[in-house]
């Protein structure tokens, strides 16, 4: 049967679903190891598989090397575009390279390693990028850790992640602010069990850090004497990565992505998913700090050869709603990637587009994902842009997209509110409480049969129990992908939402638990509840239901603005953490359990049944009418 264009998805997904090793096998032929794997999958138990066993490889050289040695070094690898410090820079695939391979250099005099770990605290500049390249070209680990998390968040991470040597800068560059990284660094590092042995510090011209004697490198004059390292040759199984993300409680978990499922994954999906081709031009407007930034600002585009956007501003106010389509015509981008509240902020400063006076004819289409892509910012990006705008879902833990309206294989036709149908090599369900499949159009829990396709989690960093306990006990059989939502009659995938305690704050995984942990420690509480509410641009933000002491009387202004500062210090400013309300008691089961769902649906405005195991009935038309004089129902 001749493949035409309407049935290519299906057949290639169904192909990946009936026959995985086969399918698998012919992508990972299409990169250049240093063994051809032969050992495609292997399952170890009923919990784990391994992708390609027997193949080695190494991650950077696929990014750099080998498109040098294909003859493409003088070819742009990666741009740098910051308009918050006025700078443009470019880096051939030659020039990107060397700066990785001298970089590995410098990594290697400090006794880096294969299975050695590096956390990189670092701004969105390009020794970001070049630090990631330089770790994976040793067959080290890398582990960023995003700039705007707090000295807690980064030393909780340094702890698990033991690494031997931190890279980090001198400061970050917001709006109009400087942050201060090498403080934050420093009070980690002091905060933290574990001492790395040394720190590379990039100064940047805008701030001189203080650098500590015997401990701190200067990451120019490290460069400057450094002898290039070579690549070297890792087992496909070997970790490229660990990337701390929320779970529900207060640690986070650090996802663990293998190098040879990573490679072959992104390779394939820069292809069938985003219809990426050698000389590309990519932008994901996200940061390296999380895994957009590692998927699609740093490894995909490099293994697919094409020319990468590292941008280092806002969608607003750097220096104006316009700055997204600037960038795009400036660079011919083809493939823009952004979260939805990008898109909700540039709507907001500049509702009919005005500034949108740019030639986009390079630009192809529009990836949006990171939270749930509202109809109505669908509509407007459309119709502004009139390019495919395709939502596509998916997580830290998967690597890439699950779910997308593949425009490498078949654009099929769009349904706002759906990130359309399964990518192939995902297989979905969606299961009840019981782990039973439910019927089109009903909703359940998303989940994905094992094994999962390559590129996915292997496990979380030195606790593989939380991995079988947080993912696959629910359903056995399944991963267990946290999120809520449906397929309908035509088989296409819509996201409602999480089922855990992790709320997306413009487009950023954030856990309520942990900020949970933090507001009871304020000492006027007793008790205290965290939901994530409806926000217009941010899409949730956090609000706090608190409990006082008995015997304690507290201004509920002073409170907010003092669990306010303890959130920035815990967590960091990006947790969005402004809003907390004095309540008279909290909606329970008779067994305890606060109901969050009943909270978060009165914030929503949205109906709700009052469960027949609630204890206090009489608490929500309190918290309702708390909340409406406070402005929080239905704030969208
Ligand atoms: N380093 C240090 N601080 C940071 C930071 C970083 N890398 N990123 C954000 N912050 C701080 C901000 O300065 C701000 O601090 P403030 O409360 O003192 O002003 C706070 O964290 C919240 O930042 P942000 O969420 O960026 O809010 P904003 O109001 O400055 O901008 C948007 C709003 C919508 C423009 C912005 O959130 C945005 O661009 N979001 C898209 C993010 C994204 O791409 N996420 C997806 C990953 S796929
Ligand atoms: P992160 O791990 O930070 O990428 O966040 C993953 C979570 O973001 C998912 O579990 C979803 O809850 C949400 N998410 C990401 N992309 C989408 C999307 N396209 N539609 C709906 N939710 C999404």
């Amino acid at each position: 049967m001749a493949t035409t264009s309407a049935n290519r998805y299906q057949l290639e997904y169904q192909h990946s679903v009936q026959s995985p090793v086969e399918f698998w096998q012919q992508q990972a032929e299409k990169l250049s190891w240093y063994k051809t794997p032969r050992n495609i999958l292997q399952q170890l138990d009923g919990a784990h598989y391994q992708w390609f066993a027997d193949g080695v490889l190494n991650t950077a050289y696929l990014a750099l090397d080998h498109h040098i040695e294909q003859g493409r070094g003088d070819q742009t690898a990666l741009i740098y575009d910051s308009p918050v410090t006025n700078t443009k820079q470019r880096f051939s695939y030659n020039e990107l390279r060397d700066e990785v391979a001298r970089f590995a250099g410098v990594l290697k005099a400090l006794d880096v390693n294969p299975g050695d770990s590096v956390v990189i605290y670092m701004p969105m500049i390009p020794q970001a990028a070049i630090a990631m390249l330089a770790v994976a070209r040793l067959g080290a680990i890398h582990s960023v850790v995003f700039g705007g998390f707090s000295a807690h968040e980064l030393a909780m991470r340094i702890d698990d992640a033991q690494p031997k040597v931190v890279v980090s800068a001198s400061c970050g560059v917001e709006i109009s602010k400087l942050i201060a990284y090498k403080p934050l660094l420093d009070d980690a590092i002091a905060k933290a069990e574990h001492k790395p042995e040394r720190c590379i510090i990039f100064q940047r011209p805008q701030l001189h850090a203080q650098m500590q004697a015997g401990r701190d490198i200067d990451w120019q004059q490290a460069m400057s004497k450094a002898q290039s390292n070579g690549c070297v040759p890792v087992k496909a199984t070997d970790p490229l990565y660990v990337l701390y993300t929320s779970g529900t409680t207060g640690k986070p978990k650090g996802v663990v992505r293998d190098n040879g499922g990573h490679a072959v994954a992104l390779n394939y999906s820069m292809q069938a998913v985003y219809d990426a081709r050698p000389g590309d031009v990519f932008w994901a407007a996200s940061d390296v700090g999380w895994v957009v930034g590692h998927s699609y600002i740093v490894y995909g585009p490099l293994i697919a050869g094409c020319t990468t956007v590292l941008y280092e501003g806002k969608p607003v106010f750097t220096p104006d709603a316009g700055a997204f389509w600037r960038v795009c015509a400036e660079y011919k981008v083809n493939i823009l990637f952004a979260a939805p509240t990008a898109f909700r902020a540039i709507r907001k400063e500049d509702p009919e587009a005005a500034l949108q006076r740019y030639d986009l004819s390079a630009l192809r289409s529009i990836f949006m994902a990171g939270e749930r892509l509202d109809p109505a910012t669908y509509q407007w990006v459309s119709d502004k842009l009139g390019k495919p705008v395709i939502d596509h879902w998916w997580q830290t833990e998967t690597g890439w997209p699950v779910a997308a309206n593949l425009a490498g294989l078949t654009l099929l036709p769009t349904k706002p509110g759906s990130s359309t149908v399964p990518v192939p090599g995902f297989n979905i369900h969606i299961l009840n409480d019981s782990g039973i499949a439910v019927r089109p159009n009903e909703q359940g829990y998303i989940a994905l049969q094992l094994p999962l396709p390559p590129g996915c989690l292997t496990t979380i960093w030195r606790n593989d129990e939380r991995f079988i306990a947080g993912y696959l006990d629910t359903f056995p059989g399944y991963y267990a992908s946290g999120d809520g939502g449906y397929l309908d009659d035509d088989g296409y995938l819509f996201v409602m939402g999480r089922t855990d305690d992790v709320i997306n704050v413009a487009g950023h995984r954030l856990s309520t638990g942990e900020m949970e942990q933090i507001v009871a420690n304020h000492p006027a509480i007793a008790e205290c509840c965290v939901i994530g509410i409806n926000e217009p641009i941010k899409g949730q933000q956090p609000l706090a239901l608190v409990l006082i002491k008995n015997g304690i009387t507290v201004d509920e202004t002073i409170l907010e603005a003092e669990l306010v500062a303890m959130v920035r210090q815990e967590i960091g400013a990006l947790a969005c953490f402004k809003k907390a309300i004095i309540v008279k008691r909290l909606p329970k089961t008779r067994s305890g359990k606060i109901l969050r769902k009943l909270l978060r649906q009165i914030a929503d405005g949205s109906e709700y049944v009052v469960p027949s195991t609630i204890d206090d009935p009489a608490s929500l038309p309190e918290i309702e009418q708390l909340m409406a004089s406070r402005g929080l129902v239905n704030a969208l």
